[in-house]
């Protein structure tokens, strides 16, 4: 479990640097005034998790970040009791703890937790906004400011591990993609520092190795990879060493594969 919190008051001034794509900040700030929660579905890389933190500032809300996995469970989220020199003593999971304090706690990959998760979510997404802890005998109601958001990537077409319909069907849903290339490029030239140009001709070779995804790829290279790709560049190292360290092992163990990419790229920087 890897949980997060940062339970200093922030505002919009020193949120992290997130550029939007559409209009997911008013619908997020819409969300939080009407107290609904938020499904961000999306590839890997592509500004869901920077963007939830960039909310969290501007509402001026403290975050937990939960990072789900296979053998995440309720109590998990909850809490449980633990052995304090010699005594048990109840201590709360990342979940109730947003809950007592009115923050946003955010499950990321929320489909890869186990079943058990999705229960005690939904007491907490409908109107009753509470969350029963059986093992200590309360019933919490959401302080005000308590949000859930979770995310997961549709891509992973695995049918035992998308959403249950009512589980799904009670959250706002906004979807995430990889920028358009006008926006890629403000993006890592404000993550890396890299200039312009070779931003440019890095995003290129992104939207290149996109095109290539369900024949040779699984999944398009992530704007994370490029913001690497662009810093390594900006640290001094070679551009195709970058490239190779960044945009193409990651992506592939084939080595035909590899070596497509590797075309792409000395179609573009020569
Ligand atoms: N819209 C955006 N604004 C600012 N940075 C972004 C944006 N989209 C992607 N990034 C960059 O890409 C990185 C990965 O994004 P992240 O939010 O961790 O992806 P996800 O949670 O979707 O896997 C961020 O750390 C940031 O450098
Ligand atoms: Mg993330």
């Amino acid at each position: 479990m890897n949980a997060h919190a940062n339970p200093k008051q922030r505002g919009a001034a020193d949120a992290p640097f997130y550029l939007p794509g559409a209009d997911e900040i008013e619908v997020f700030q819409a969300a939080a005034a009407n107290d609904l929660p938020v499904l961000l579905k999306g590839p890997t890389g592509c500004g869901k998790t920077r963007f939830v933190a960039h909310m969290a500032a501007r509402l001026g809300r403290p975050l937990y970040t939960v990072a789900c996995h296979d053998d995440l469970s309720a109590a998990d989220l909850i809490g449980r009791y633990l052995l304090k020199g010699g005594e048990t003593v109840w201590t709360d999971g990342p979940l109730t703890r947003a809950v007592r304090e009115g923050a946003i706690c955010y499950l990321d990959e929320v489909v890869e937790a186990r079943k058990d998760v999705t229960v005690v979510l939904h007491p907490l997404t409908d109107d009753r906004r509470i969350l029963p802890i059986d093992r200590t005998g309360e019933e919490l109601e959401a302080a005000p400011g308590f949000m859930l958001v979770a995310s997961y990537n549709p891509g992973y077409q695995n049918i035992l591990k998308t959403l249950k319909p009512s589980t799904r069907q009670r959250f706002l849903a906004l979807e995430f993609d990889f920028p358009e290339p006008a926006r890629e490029i403000e993006i890592v030239t404000r993550e890396s520092g890299l200039d312009r140009d070779r931003v440019t001709a890095l995003v290129r070779l992104a939207g290149k190795i996109r095109g290539l995804k369900g024949q040779d790829l699984e999944e398009g290279v992530s704007t994370r990879l490029v913001v690497y790709a662009a810093a390594l560049i900006q640290q001094g190292m070679g551009v195709d060493r970058a490239i190779e360290a960044a945009m193409i092992e990651p992506l592939s163990d084939d080595a035909e594969t590899k070596r497509g990419l590797r075309d792409l790229s000395a179609a573009i920087f020569g």
